[in-house]
């Protein structure tokens, strides 16, 4: 290993990453404070960063930044599919997950039965639901037939969230995938089970965007 032009073969040797530079086999190495991933959940897998019997979606990064303490930001149900994205920025997660900042999750949703103004309207009111009050959602009715499609978007994150007020509304969702959280959107192009690495627009956009 090179620093700052030295070779140095004390394992001890102390590196200040962020103004040292350092080189190994001839590449220079870059310090990445935070990493920042986008996964396409795929279903049955859970989104937590242990399980003893469930595939988690930490596991899916095959011990790839092993060394670095990922955690999902938010929660996506184990039958649930789509974005889910994974850092070891505190700081930034506490920000998208705190519910006073009212960050927006947009879902798709299939739903048993059919969908109309009278959903759209309930949704917008904020719903009454066994343990609370929903805050105003947004719900855009794709296609109303016997398997209804739509968009939903909520502003906080409780439990079941779509789920429940769907079924507050006598439908029962069959497929649900979160397409974007706050400005960060689903790279439609990864598989299930898919990730990368976000670009620097999008980290730059989590780190700058309107929260309340
Ligand atoms: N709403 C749900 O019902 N489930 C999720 O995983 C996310 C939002």
């Amino acid at each position: 290993m090179y620093v700052n032009g030295d070779i140095v073969t004390d394992a001890g040797f102390y590196v200040n990453p962020a103004e040292d530079r350092i080189s190994v086999s001839g590449q220079d190495l870059t310090y990445q404070e935070y990493i920042y991933i986008m996964m396409n959940k795929p279903e049955g897998v859970i989104s937590s960063t242990y399980d003893s019997k469930d595939t988690t979606v930490i596991d899916l990064l095959e011990g790839e930044y092993s060394h670095r303490n990922l955690f999902p930001a938010g929660r996506l149900d184990k039958d649930a599919v789509g974005l889910v994205l994974l850092t070891d920025d505190g700081k930034l997660a506490h920000r998208l997950l705190a519910p006073k900042n009212r960050v927006e999750k947009t879902y798709y949703a299939e739903v048993k039965g059919r969908l109309d103004e009278s959903d759209v309207n309930a949704f917008a009111q904020g719903m009454k639901l066994e343990d609370f009050v929903t805050l105003p959602a947004k719900l855009e009715i794709l296609e109303s037939d016997d398997i209804s499609c739509c968009y939903v978007t909520i502003s906080e994150g409780k439990f079941h969230q779509v789920k429940r007020m769907m079924q507050a509304r006598g439908k029962e969702v069959v497929f649900l995938k979160r397409l974007s959280i706050g400005p960060l959107k689903l790279d439609e192009t990864l598989g299930p089970g898919d990730w990368r690495e976000l670009t620097e627009d999008e980290i730059y956009s989590l780190n700058h965007f309107d929260s309340m």
